[in-house]
């Protein structure tokens, strides 16, 4: 539940990542396996975009399951339980229904009863955005334990007759818990911003007021995302950059001394563009493209699961998240990281423990059959 404080009691505080907790569907997708479905090669996606293989939900299974999954690793481990939460906040273009929100599932199944729960919709900077409302209840007293997840569904909205973007996208989510942190730890400085003359270059048309569900959306593919590639690649190395360069230089961090970048996933050239030219190191710079390919609004809570689990970024580092995606919008945030190495939780009870499924939900196979044409 939030909390209804007086102006008087409500003071700037901390806010800082104190749990983190990630689902990947086991089912994995290779480019190998793409070059079955579409005319293209293992060769070319690594070299345009660094991806190798991304992993595919199952049929019938939803976004909301793979958001409960990434929750309740973060829960375990901080130890704190569901009924805990003031606030979930799920970002997703994804969402299992359009009303009620993924956020209000996800409360449901956890039994997070009377925690506020909205959807955060800015697309692949949708996590960064969500995190700034989590961030700042939790600085102005109004919440003290949130849930922020990046949770994505993208291979239903991906077309498997379109070279140009199905080998992009991947499914899997990711979640954090923000809670108030001793100084100087925690989040010292966030920037969102967005350029809304661009939204013809990366959407999906049709589900929304403008064209509602019908025959004829269905019959042109506008259910599915469309993108004009080389245009959103320019766009998101000047908007990933004039992020990075502002935040270090309003905050007087100087890049060497970042413990760890993490840039939305979308291209690894995208990412080395942008760290290049802030003069990173490649050890600074935590990916998993190469694995996932671009989760959307997972991108960036998975990248932190996998830099704290693998011991890349300690207590106290310099942690400089950036993402930028359809709208345009863009997002940034300047963090000290707050907690040790978290504990191992892999053998608890009620984590997850799936084995792979070695064929593929159907909604792989139209492109196959349009390939086959
Ligand atoms: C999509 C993207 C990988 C394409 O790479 P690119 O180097 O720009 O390639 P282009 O779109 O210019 O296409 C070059 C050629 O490759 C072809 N091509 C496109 N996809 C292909 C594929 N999967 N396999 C093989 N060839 C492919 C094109 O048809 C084109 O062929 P042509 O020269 O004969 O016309 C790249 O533009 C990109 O990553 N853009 C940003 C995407 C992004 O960030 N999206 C998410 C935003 S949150």
């Amino acid at each position: 539940m939030m909390k209804g404080r007086s102006r008087r009691d409500r003071r700037i505080r901390r806010a800082g990542i104190v749990s983190v907790g990630k689902y990947m569907p086991p089912t994995v997708l290779t480019n190998r396996d793409l070059e079955e479905i579409v005319d293209t090669s293992d060769d070319w996606i690594v070299e345009r975009t660094g991806i190798r293989e991304r992993r595919v939900a199952r049929s019938g299974e939803r976004q909301s399951d793979l958001a409960l999954k990434a929750s309740r690793e973060a829960l375990a481990r901080a130890g704190w339980d569901a009924e805990d939460l003031d606030m979930i906040i799920v970002a997703t273009v994804t969402p299992d229904y359009i009303v009620p929100s993924s956020a209000n599932t996800l409360a449901g199944k956890l039994g997070a009863i009377g925690a506020a729960s909205s959807d955060t919709l800015a697309a692949c900077s949708g996590f960064l955005y969500a995190m700034h409302q989590g961030v700042t209840a939790v600085e102005s007293g109004r919440a003290d334990r949130v849930l922020v997840v990046g949770s994505e569904l993208m291979t239903t909205i991906t077309n498997w007759g379109d070279r140009s973007t199905c080998v992009l996208f991947g499914d899997g989510a990711g979640a954090i818990l923000l809670a108030p942190v001793p100084e100087p730890l925690g989040v010292v400085d966030m920037l969102l911003g967005s350029d809304g003359r661009y939204e013809e270059v990366l959407r999906m048309r049709a589900g929304g007021s403008a064209f509602p569900a019908s025959h004829e959306t269905v019959d042109k593919g506008w259910h599915y995302l469309e993108m004009e590639g080389p245009e959103v690649f320019k766009l998101a190395v000047r908007s990933m950059l004039q992020v990075s360069s502002t935040l270090l230089e309003r905050n007087r961090i100087k890049p060497s001394r970042l413990g760890c970048f993490i840039g939305h996933q979308a291209n690894l050239r995208i990412i080395e563009a942008v760290t290049k030219r802030l003069g990173l190191k490649p050890t600074q710079v935590y990916n998993n493209i190469e694995r996932y390919g671009n989760t959307t609004s997972a991108t960036i809570p998975t990248c932190m699961y996998g830099a704290e689990m693998e011991g890349k970024i300690k207590k106290g580092d310099w942690v400089l998240l950036v993402s930028f995606g359809a709208g345009l919008t863009w997002a940034g945030i300047l963090l000290r990281w707050a907690v040790g190495r978290l504990p191992r939780l892999e053998e608890k009870a009620g984590l997850p423990s799936d084995t792979a499924v070695d064929t593929y939900p159907d909604r792989l196979k139209p492109g196959r059959d349009r390939q086959e044409r």
